[in-house]
């Protein structure tokens, strides 16, 4: 029997043609499509950057050609997971902490494709998840107390470290800025210094594929 997430990540294969550059994202739902791509007649036939050492082992292991975001002129399409995706297509990410990568390479990205389960789908970014955000481990504990004072709860996620050698913020908005702007949220979190990325990404026209 297939589970939700691999079904989702396998319909997201009719995106991908011959001669594709591929950004590959992070997390169990990524992982199902790397899984499906690598089986498929197509492995062969695109190049791929992946978007964290997890999913760069992985896609080794089912035999995708990698290579580095530097060393490619565009990103065709990528396909990634969410941890939640409002209405109007914002998305929150890094769950899994590998969020700056995936911004970046969303960034790059021509076509971005994300492959979710029906229950991330969310009123408003946060609510069902902590908002994660990376921050250099040199000032954490003087960024942690000013996003409190912005409104967040936030905790340091224990014993991790990203792929950046950073630590990752979890954040907790209260419901003011739960229901404020996100444009602005996010603008007021990247403004301190020290903070590398955020996990809301905006404006990044993104199709969904879900599945219940
Ligand atoms: C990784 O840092 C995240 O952004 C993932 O894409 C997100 O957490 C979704 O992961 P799952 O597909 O495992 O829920």
């Amino acid at each position: 029997m297939e589970n939700p997430k691999e079904i989702v990540a396998k319909s997201a294969l009719r995106y991908i043609t011959s001669g594709d550059v591929v950004g590959l994202g992070t997390g169990t739902t990524a992982s199902e499509f790397i899984k499906a791509l690598g089986a498929s007649p197509l492995s062969k036939e695109v190049t791929c950057v992946p978007t964290s050492l997890e999913t760069e082992s992985l896609a080794k292991r089912v035999g995708l050609n990698l290579v580095s975001l530097n060393s490619v002129e565009r990103i065709d399409i990528t396909v990634d997971g969410a941890d939640e995706v409002d209405n109007n297509k914002n998305l929150l990410k890094g769950g899994g902490g590998a969020l700056t990568r995936e911004k970046i390479v969303a960034h790059y990205s021509k076509r971005y494709v994300i492959v979710i389960t029906e229950e991330k789908l969310v009123e408003n970014l946060g609510s069902r998840m902590p908002i994660p955000i990376e921050v250099l481990p040199f000032s954490y504990v003087q960024i942690i107390r000013e996003l409190n004072q912005m409104g967040l709860s936030c905790q340091l996620r224990k014993n991790f470290t990203t792929d950046n050698g950073n630590y990752i913020i979890d954040c907790k908005p209260n419901q003011k800025v739960l229901k404020g702007s996100l444009q602005d949220l996010n603008k007021a979190i990247k403004l301190l210094p020290g903070v590398v990325e955020t996990g809301i990404f905006i404006n990044f026209n993104p199709e969904i594929l879900y599945h219940k």
